[in-house]
């Protein structure tokens, strides 16, 4: 039934359409026959406007769409009121439109980790799961972007500091957003899954494979970061199970072909 529906082309509602991951599920959903829309709080090109915070929009956003991929996050600003809230104001919008796929974006390991964004992530799977509505969550480990961005934040002039015991699995959001659209082609799974990059990277070794490819000179020096989220990512909490389907694009990869991107 739903690979028949897909086979004519989905209408999918992407919230974060704007975003990293976002704009990636709109170019795979475009190139695999779909229809895709993208929403924002900023009128764009081809974009509905909404905004999770105040409810605004969604209604009319969800509108006769088969799907909703929810990419939409606030991790700097209020978590709670955009991830959790916003995601409950999501879901009755849905339930009224009579979407009949929510697919939730979340990361590895938020059941595992005190930090207060995952708490919010977490809170947010649970809305979804328990809204009624046909589910599927997804959760991605850290985008390549984002460890590129940790390692230049760790950069000290001369020195690199590589948090100890810590590593990461990271992956390319191409690699994520085909994940989604394969899964909004099968239907939801009503499941939590986990999508991992190629690669189990040691903290170490990303900080030496980016200082390599921005061509920087710098020690790596270990250092050990106190408190309970440090140690959670010490007890590898971010990571997939072993088993878990993996992205192919290696941080190397990704790397060489983002050479102006927001990491460097
Ligand atoms: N970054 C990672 O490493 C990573 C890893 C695993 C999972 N994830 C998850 O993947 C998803 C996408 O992450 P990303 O890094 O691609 O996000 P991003 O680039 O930071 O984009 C965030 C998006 O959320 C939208 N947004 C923020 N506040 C909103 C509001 N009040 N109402 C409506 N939309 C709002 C923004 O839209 P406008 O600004 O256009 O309104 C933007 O499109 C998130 O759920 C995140 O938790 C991220």
């Amino acid at each position: 039934m739903a690979a028949d529906r897909a086979a004519l082309g989905l209408e999918v509602l992407v919230t974060g359409g704007t975003g990293e991951l976002g704009r990636a599920v709109v170019d795979a959903l475009r190139s695999a026959g779909h229809t895709p829309r993208p929403m924002s709080r900023r009128p764009g090109r081809g974009q509905v406007v909404a905004d999770l915070a105040t409810g605004s929009g969604i209604a009319p956003a969800v509108r006769d769409c088969d799907a909703v991929v929810h990419a939409a996050s606030d991790p700097q600003g209020d978590p709670q009121t955009v991830d959790v809230d916003g995601t409950a104001r999501l879901v009755r919008a849905c339930r009224e439109a009579g979407v009949t796929h929510l697919l939730y974006v979340s990361i590895v390991g938020v059941d595992r980790n005190p930090l207060a964004y995952y708490q919010a992530k977490l809170a947010a799977e649970r809305v979804v799961a328990r809204s009624g509505l046909p589910y599927s969550i997804l959760r991605s480990s850290q985008f390549h972007s984002l460890i590129g961005m940790i390692a230049r934040e760790f950069r000290r002039g001369p020195v690199c500091l590589a948090p100890t015991g810590m590593a990461a699995e990271p992956v390319a959001v191409e690699d994520v957003a085909a994940a989604i659209v394969r899964r909004l082609e099968a239907g939801p799974s009503g499941a939590i899954e986990e999508y991992a990059g190629p690669e189990r990277l040691s903290a170490r070794r990303c900080a030496r494979l980016w200082l390599g490819a921005r061509h920087h000179h710098a020690l790596v020096v270990p250092v050990v970061i106190p408190g309970r989220v440090a140690r959670a990512f010490r007890c590898k909490s971010n990571l997939a199970a072993l088993d878990a389907e993996r992205g192919t694009v290696t941080f190397a990869d990704w790397l060489s072909q983002h050479p102006g991107d927001r990491s460097r």
